[in-house]
């Protein structure tokens, strides 16, 4: 009597970090360069993916001018995501609806300033999101986002 064999192989889904960018983000590469610098939003995001991918890690990259559509995505987070990177732009300083949303998700969170906000105005010293962020990176420009990638990749073991 034969013994029939089925060998099931299940591929693991990737971890999903969400990487969220506030107003006027759009911009980047065109605004302030002289602040910013000259990366678009396009370079950051594939920096983000290959850094991603080279952990095992997958991204959902995004950016919006609204509150509530960056609110709307931290709640998918919950849903599917094991980890949030944000940059909220000048919603760091003003949205307390963007700290709530993110005190409603349980992964890592880390918060990106492309900027050194610390030496900025004094408005942009203080941020909501810092309240809940584990992590905070300022002043490395954009490779600040690539930063947060690896010590997402660390955090999630
Ligand atoms: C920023 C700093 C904020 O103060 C500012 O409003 C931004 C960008 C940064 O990445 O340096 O829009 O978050």
């Amino acid at each position: 009597m034969g013994i029939a064999l089925r060998i099931i192989y299940i591929t693991p889904m990737s971890k999903l970090i969400y990487i969220l960018n506030g107003p006027n983000l759009n911009l980047l590469g065109k605004r302030q360069p002289e602040i910013y610098g000259t990366d678009t939003m396009a370079d950051v995001e594939a920096a983000c993916k290959s850094a991603a991918q080279a952990h095992g890690l997958a991204i959902s990259f995004h950016q919006s001018n609204a509150e509530h559509v960056l609110i709307d995505l931290i709640h998918k987070a919950r849903e599917d995501g094991a980890a949030i990177i944000i940059n909220p732009a000048a919603y760091s300083h003003t949205s307390v609806a963007i700290l709530d949303a993110l005190n409603t998700f349980d992964g890592p969170v880390i918060e990106v300033h492309i900027s050194n906000i610390h030496k900025r105005e004094a408005f942009r010293h203080h941020s909501y999101v810092s309240h809940r962020a584990d992590g905070v990176i300022a002043g490395c420009g954009t490779q600040g986002y690539t930063l947060a990638v690896e010590r997402i990749a660390t955090s999630l073991g």
